[in-house]
């Protein structure tokens, strides 16, 4: 990488208690000096091996130890930590903490922030040759490789005990080019301008009262989160939602459809991708009371008309970013998610049966099918929002690549 390009990336380095720990000292100085904002986190036996004031000079940063830990605005640091890392390291990974992580346990700090992160892990063991060569250590590798955690070492010479075999921690440089290598490959968007949208609309009945949806922005915060995170320049036009913004995005709130169609229209000359993860409500008031509505006793009726298809619209026009819409369905109708992505003029279309567990509004995961304009369907399984998201852009920064090959 050049000589920034570690500036201001975002690098957890998580310690175990192993006799290799000292080591880490080294790769830790070597990142810091480097410019990257380096978080520690410690296994409760890593303090046996090292000492966290020694990484706290390092990085000028808390060593984060206690699972239970909270942030100065009260959030929950792995949480926090877990969305904001870009490349997670486990160095030395221990035996033990290969087989926690293998089986999902969350019980210290280091393991509930490799549950909670998106971002690639790289783990690199230090432990005796029996031990490293066990079936139980051996099966736990490979579950991990399985899920795309990146093994470096180890490497094969004198042990801790004084014997000669596998289980030396990898060398520092090896593991410095792989994070190197990580984070080359998760900055994709670099460059790439990306607005999204999230959240619910709120169509006002009179001052009090709306027509709104389930929406939660969790899908197009994620989106938003991610995209930021490898590189894009992101503009988040959200409707009213609970969620804290991604750090580092443009963030522009609106209420209605109309709302949203103007934000979305002033992006569309300085944008080069749109996702709309937004549910635009379809119908709004013809005229909005300006009073409450009072009970009468007698029943109400409320004279509706169309909202603008918003995406439809820019679809329709000779040239606009690439353009990718959801589909909210209520069954397993990848038909009708394909005529959407026709009718409106879509590179892609993101289908969600909302009815399905774990899906659609509200819900930290979704299960989504990915319907490209040319080319195959890519039905993905039940996987978290950040996921989708990560394979959603994979798709975007492969299209982008497709076209500037092609002019
Ligand atoms: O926010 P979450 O709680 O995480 O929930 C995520 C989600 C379920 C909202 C999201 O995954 C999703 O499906 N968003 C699209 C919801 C929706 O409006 O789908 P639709 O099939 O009704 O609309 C199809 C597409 O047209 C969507 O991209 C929508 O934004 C767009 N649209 C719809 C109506 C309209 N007037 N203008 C539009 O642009």
């Amino acid at each position: 990488m050049t000589d920034n390009a570690l500036s201001g990336r975002r690098i957890g380095i998580a310690v175990c208690g192993g006799i290799a720990a000292y080591k880490i000292a080294g790769l830790v100085s070597t990142l810091a000096q480097e410019g990257a904002e380096v978080d520690v986190l410690f296994t409760r036996d890593a303090a046996r091996f090292v000492s966290p004031l020694t990484f706290q000079a390092l990085t000028h940063r808390p060593v984060h130890t206690d699972p239970w830990e909270l942030g100065t605005s009260g959030s929950i640091t792995h949480v926090a930590l877990a969305r904001t890392l870009e490349v997670l390291v486990v160095a030395p990974v221990t035996a033990h903490t290969l087989a926690r992580l293998a089986h999902g346990f969350a019980d210290d700090m280091v393991t509930l922030v490799a549950l909670a992160t998106a971002a690639p892990v790289i783990l690199a063991p230090a432990m005796d040759a029996e031990m490293y060569q066990h079936p139980a250590v051996r099966h736990n590798v490979a579950l991990l490789q399985e899920r795309g955690c990146r093994v470096i070492g180890p490497a094969t010479g004198r042990l801790a005990s004084g014997l000669v075999g596998i289980g030396r921690l990898a060398d520092i440089p090896e593991i410095l080019a792989e994070i190197e290598h990580c984070l080359a490959a998760t900055r994709d968007l670099a460059g790439v301008r990306i607005t999204v949208t999230a959240g619910g609309t709120q169509e006002p009945i009179d001052p009090v009262r709306f027509i709104g949806n389930r929406s939660s922005g969790k899908m197009g915060y994620a989106i938003a989160e991610v995209a930021q995170r490898r590189g894009a320049e992101v503009t988040l036009i959200s409707g009213p939602v609970a969620l804290i913004p991604p750090a580092g995005v443009h963030l522009k709130r609106i209420r209605t459809a109309l709302e949203l169609r103007s934000a979305l229209h002033a992006m569309l000359s300085k944008t080069d991708v749109v996702v709309q993860a937004a549910a635009v409500a379809d119908y709004r008031m013809q005229t909005p009371e300006q009073q409450k509505i009072k009970r009468t006793g007698a029943t109400l009726t409320l004279q509706l008309v169309e909202n603008p298809d918003i995406i439809a619209e820019i679809g329709a026009m000779p040239e606009h970013p690439l353009l990718i819409g959801f589909a909210a369905e209520t069954g397993q109708n990848l038909e009708v998610a394909r005529s959407k992505l026709r009718r409106k003029g879509l590179d892609l279309i993101v289908f969600n049966d909302i009815t399905r567990e774990g899906s659609g509004f509200g819900t930290d995961t979704n299960e989504v099918t990915l319907l490209p304009a040319e080319g195959e369907p890519l039905a993905l399984p039940l996987l978290s929002k950040h996921e989708v998201a990560e394979q959603l852009l994979a798709w975007v920064s492969q299209m982008l690549h497709t076209r500037r090959q092609s002019i």
